[in-house]
């Protein structure tokens, strides 16, 4: 048993001398140390010696076992090392080369328009309401004042789904809903922003586009209060030098009734094809809420006035950033929207 020892010991140190590779090692490290391995064959041909024997073939195998492991480990590290080696040699980093640019995206113009206004307003202390694009007839007409079958109806020519629910064609009808969910006996001060959608296709009139509604309801709401927010509003958005004019209009749902225009700063009121030539372009229509919208929706006419407008926003941002076809906002150009 001692010669058989000796014998595997050796082929054993020859064999590790020669593997040249961590799996090659692996596989002499199971067939001489693994469980199956020659080894812990040999140790279970022990039971056959004599008790004075097996102390001393126990020590040897002991110490081979610990010999092998030491070459072992020593041949791995060795093996690794030169792995590494080979590995860096081919692949070579070149540390001067520059970084990979990661692309970076940016706000589309009319939420930066959007968020303008909005911040505008919220320093004046109005809230922000939503209300659904598909909308009821009733919501989007009757509870502003605009019976079925009313000639003003034709202002908004409106995509219908069914005889009663349309997409929205301006955002007043959360007016109503504002007002319907209030307590008649609070004040009211929101603004809503949102799409509506009309049969509209030119360089100012685009199919869906944006529009801020704004109302105001409290005890002694004058004119005087709806012309005061609108100029300070449009001053700070377009700076002290723009021209405003208020121009006497028709809603159903107010009265009086005025549309706003300003100055156009295409064409610094010369005349061009988006103020149509005469200088002016309107960005939104307003008034005084109707007795009748009021009294619809559970206020009282005689306690409570309001003023309300809603604004175009593609009007807005055309005029802001000198944009001359509202169209462009929706191509989706790059490059028309990386210049924001
Ligand atoms: C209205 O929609 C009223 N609801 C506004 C209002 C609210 C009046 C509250 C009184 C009280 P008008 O149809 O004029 O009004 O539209 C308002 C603004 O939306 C216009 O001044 C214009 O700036 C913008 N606008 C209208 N149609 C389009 C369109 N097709 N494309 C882009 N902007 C439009
Ligand atoms: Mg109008």
């Amino acid at each position: 048993m001692e010669q058989q020892l000796k014998e595997l010991r050796e082929s054993a140190v020859i064999e590790l001398a020669k593997a040249d590779s961590l799996d090659m090692l692996n596989d002499l490290r199971v067939k001489y140390l693994g469980k199956k391995g020659s080894l812990t064959s040999i140790l279970r041909g022990m039971g056959a010696l004599s008790a004075e024997e097996r102390p001393r073939i126990g020590q040897i195998v002991n110490e081979i076992r610990a010999e092998l492991e030491g070459v072992i480990e020593a041949k791995g590290t060795e093996l690794k090392e030169a792995e590494l080696t080979k590995r860096l040699a081919s692949e070579r980093i070149d540390v001067t080369l520059p970084g990979r640019q990661p692309s970076e995206g940016h706000r589309h113009p009319l939420t930066l328009t959007l968020e303008r206004i909005k911040e505008i307003f919220m320093q004046l202390g109005f809230t922000v309401a939503e209300g659904p694009e598909v909308e009821q007839d009733y919501y989007n007409f009757e509870l502003l004042n605009l019976p079925k079958d009313h000639p003003a109806r034709d202002m908004q020519d409106s995509f219908y789904i069914t005889e009663e629910i349309l997409l929205r064609t301006h955002t007043s009808p959360i007016q109503a809903r504002t007002m319907q969910a209030a307590n008649p006996n609070d004040p009211v001060k929101i603004i809503a922003p949102g799409k509506v959608y009309r049969r509209d296709y030119d360089a100012t009139h685009s199919p869906m586009f944006t529009q801020v509604e704004g109302l105001l309801i409290d005890k002694n709401i004058s004119f005087a209060d709806l012309k005061g927010t609108l100029e300070l509003f449009i001053h700070q958005m377009f700076g002290d030098n723009v021209g405003v004019r208020f121009r006497p209009s028709f809603f159903p749902f107010t009265e009086p009734s005025a549309e706003v225009d300003i100055s156009c700063v295409i064409c610094g009121g010369k005349g061009c094809r988006v103020c149509k030539g005469t200088g002016w372009l309107e960005i939104l229509g307003s008034g005084m809420v109707h007795p009748n919208v009021l009294k619809m929706n559970n206020f009282d006419p005689e306690k409570v006035s309001g003023f309300a407008f809603g604004m175009g926003v593609e009007r807005i941002a055309m005029l802001l950033y000198g944009i001359d076809d509202l169209r462009l906002f929706y191509d989706n150009d790059l490059r028309f929207l990386r210049q924001f």
